[in-house]
């Protein structure tokens, strides 16, 4: 298999429901947890501009654990009342930041990092993890990539059922 990104097009809306459409071929199939993570991260670290971070991490039942990721080496363990990681999953609640060094607890894995999304991945009422994602650029995240972002977590939660 010889995956091509085909870049998105049009307004963000629509550049969202191409790069959900591309998500859910490439996630088809397969139901494991670690490769639909991994290929799900390239996919967006790939498709979207200004990111420096995207990744999982996976609740252990006590703590939130790295999982698969496209960028520099990440803290490996994060309980669920630190950071905006651990805000998302303790809350239930996308956690949209337009400045870290606002965010009281934030948890600096790279330094260039200054804007993050974290959607928390649930099945039902069970909490998977988080789905990360961090940006060079202050504000980098609004509410059409809440929507678009939340719309393929909601694909990488179902590839897995
Ligand atoms: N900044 C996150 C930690 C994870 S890294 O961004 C990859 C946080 O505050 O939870």
């Amino acid at each position: 298999m010889s995956f091509s990104a085909i870049p998105l097009t049009g307004d963000k809306p629509e550049q969202y429901r191409q790069l959900l459409d591309q998500a859910r071929a490439l996630l088809a199939g397969e139901r494991d947890r670690v490769a639909n993570a991994a290929n799900l991260s390239a996919l967006v670290y790939h498709a979207l501009p200004e990111l420096n971070w995207v990744g999982f991490y996976f609740h252990d039942g006590n703590e939130l654990v790295v999982g698969p990721f496209q960028g520099l080496p990440a803290c490996v363990r994060i309980p669920l009342d630190k950071g905006v990681c651990g805000a998302a999953a303790r809350t239930r609640r996308t956690q949209r930041v337009a400045d870290v060094h606002a965010f009281p607890g934030h948890i600096a894995c790279d330094a260039a990092s200054r804007s993050e999304i974290v959607i928390p991945l649930l099945d039902g009422e069970r909490l998977l993890g988080v789905f990360d994602l961090d940006s060079p650029v202050p504000d980098r995240f609004d509410a059409d990539d809440q929507h678009g972002l939340e719309a393929i977590a909601a694909a990488f939660v179902a590839s897995l059922r």
